[in-house]
């Protein structure tokens, strides 16, 4: 089996991916805004984010200059896993508002330009929708029952789980129920908490009404979907057992006491490290991922979007999920899980290019999201430890000056890297990573299923900061959030930043604007001969030679000279009286 061992990239200025026309559809290289319904804007003081909230707040991306939003689950929902567990896919909690407040929501966005994508939650249900509730009232083998994963145990009287797969939060992946006599009965799978039970995607029931579900939300005008660990409705048939690491967001390699994966300019690439694991990535997920595209298409405008939420490597393999008939984006999490060295940076980017530009799709670039520690954090943490899973007051604290400024640089990066990009709610103010809240307040079920040893992902989904000095810094007008807001959040505060020249609010909205402007998103790239063991310095050309952006980020030791002529744009910092780029500063510059 041809192995190929990825060596760091070449440097001499090699064009590692061409540029798009110029009047390629929209999502090719849009800017993504990512809100969290919960903790974006809280309309009516309860302390929980809700859509009259984020409507009222609209300006405020057309005014950053992101291209579309996408919003997190604000479903019907016991919210046992923040609304990931959704209980009515046509309505909206009352938490969050009301149907009339979601169309309220769609129409605002569109007034300002601004496109919006909603989350799909194919995978599982929660506990509470009619279905589930139908399936554990009914009796084994009834076609309630069907629509779900439900098996016979194991062992004596039924009494283990029928495989042995753990639940990503922790603990089994199975629960047993008790059936109507009062009988021990059978058990049903749920990858994720026990309160979010996996569909059975082999009965065609299921398919149908996520294609109803997906055109009730089109006629309501929505733009696209955010589709929920995509890579995991088809499990593998006779569900196997399974020894190895559970991949997916919180992947049991961000165990502190594991060892560090290889850099990925040393990892081997193109084949996949072990045996694919029976939940995810199985073949069959690709038919469904057709039948949605056809669905979009026959829409009366053609231009909505399926963007896939898949922790799936090699990236060879999660391009098959952005084939030209399948969806349009699939986030580049390889990406984001990059630690701050050059050569790995470089490498990814180049090997993301390849991979998608085999199938003709848009990387999709992204830095933090609500599942993983902000960037701003993550970039501040030692860099040969793996990627922890959450942060609490007991273990290492980030280098919060240290995390800022690689957080600005490497969106810099992110922002001149041709393709699409996700920006999560709160990295334009710079803000951190809350690590010292009371456990106490945790509400991620991961941290409750492995009993505090995995802190989970409560600290990235703290409520936003918008004016320092007003209660709940402005979040709401009422001094409740969901989740506390640590002392520092103030500081970070939009006020604090609009118009202040060289916040990081700031930076973003020039950066963005720059992209926009400059169209960087559809254009070429290639790697600057300053490129090397510790510098990124990648060349945005447009199509027509009219433009040729450098983006330089500097992760070495020394100060870094420009090239002669090049004219500095933008910067994540000062660079030094001679001019030269500093450690952990990057530069656009007009070449
Ligand atoms: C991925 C989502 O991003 C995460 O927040 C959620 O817990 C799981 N999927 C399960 O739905
Ligand atoms: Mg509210």
């Amino acid at each position: 089996m041809g192995r190929v061992t990825q060596t760091t990239p070449d440097v001499r200025s090699t064009t590692i991916h061409p540029a798009d026309p110029a009047d390629a559809p929209w999502w090719r290289d849009a800017v993504i805004y990512q809100i969290y319904p919960r903790s974006w804007a809280d309309s009516d003081g309860d302390g929980i984010g809700d859509l009259p909230g984020i409507t009222a707040r609209l300006p405020y991306l057309r005014d950053l200059g992101v291209d579309a939003v996408w919003l997190s689950p604000f479903y019907v929902s016991p919210m046992n896993d923040a609304g990931y567990d959704v209980a009515d896919y046509r309505d909206i909690d009352p938490i969050f508002g009301s149907l009339a407040d979601a169309d309220a929501l769609i129409a605002g966005a569109h007034d300002l330009g601004l496109k919006v994508l909603v989350d799909l939650v194919p995978n599982h249900s929660s506990s509470e929708h009619e279905w589930f509730r139908a399936a554990v009232a009914s009796p084994p083998g009834s076609p309630e029952r069907g629509r779900y994963i439900f098996r016979e145990g194991r062992g004596v009287d039924g009494s283990q789980p029928p495989n042995n797969w753990p639940s990503v939060f922790g603990g089994a992946g199975w629960t047993r129920v008790t059936e109507a006599d009062g009988s021990p009965g059978e058990w049903y799978l749920h990858l994720f908490d026990s309160t979010q039970p996996d569909y059975e995607w082999n009965n065609p029931e299921i398919g149908d009404e996520f294609v109803s579900i997906l055109e009730f939300w089109c006629d309501r005008g929505v733009d696209g979907f955010r589709v929920d660990v995509a890579n995991a409705l088809v499990k593998e048939e006779g569900l196997p057992d399974f020894e190895g690491p559970l991949q997916a967001f919180d992947a049991t390699d961000h165990n502190p006491e594991a060892a560090l994966p290889p850099p990925p300019e040393e990892r081997v690439d193109d084949e996949e490290s072990g045996p694919r694991a029976p939940m995810w990535d199985q073949d069959g997920v690709h038919e469904i991922y057709r039948r949605w595209r056809t669905v979009l298409e026959a829409q009366p405008s053609p231009e909505r979007i399926l963007c896939a939420e898949a922790w799936v490597k090699p990236g060879s393999r999660l391009a098959r999920y952005v084939r030209p008939d399948e969806m349009h984006q699939a986030f580049n999490f390889e990406f984001l899980d990059t630690h701050w060295r050059a050569g790995s940076l470089r490498a990814v980017i180049e090997r993301s290019y390849r991979d998608n530009d085999a199938v003709g799709a848009p990387t999709t670039w992204v830095l933090s999201n609500h599942d993983v520690v902000r960037h701003a954090s993550r970039l501040g943490l030692d860099q040969s430890l793996p990627r922890p899973n959450g942060i609490s007051a007991d273990r290492a604290q980030p280098d919060a000056d240290l995390g800022l400024r690689r957080a600005r640089a490497a969106t810099m990066v992110m922002l001149a890297l041709p393709g699409s990009a996700y920006v999560y709610q709160g990295e334009e103010l710079g803000l951190p990573e809350s690590t010292e809240m009371p456990h106490e307040f945790r509400q991620d079920p991961t941290f409750h299923r492995t009993e505090g040893k995995e802190i989970g992902r409560d600290g990235c989904r703290v409520p936003m900061p918008w004016v320092k000095d007003a209660p709940s810094h402005g979040f709401g007008p009422s001094d409740r959030t969901w989740l506390p807001q640590p002392d520092s959040y103030g500081a970070y505060a939009v006020d604090q930043q609009v118009g202040v020249e060289g916040s990081t609010l700031e930076l973003y909205r020039s950066l963005l604007a720059a992209r926009r402007e400059g169209r960087l998103g559809l254009g070429s790239a290639s790697w600057h001969e300053l490129s090397g063991d510790e510098v990124v310095a990648l060349v945005n050309s447009a199509a027509d030679g009219s433009r040729r952006t450098l983006a330089l980020a500097n992760l070495g030791q020394a100060p870094v000279a420009l090239p002669e002529g090049a004219r500095v744009t933008h910067r994540s910092g000062e660079l030094t009286p001679e001019g030269l780029v500093p450690t952990d500063v990057a530069v656009w510059a007009v070449l």
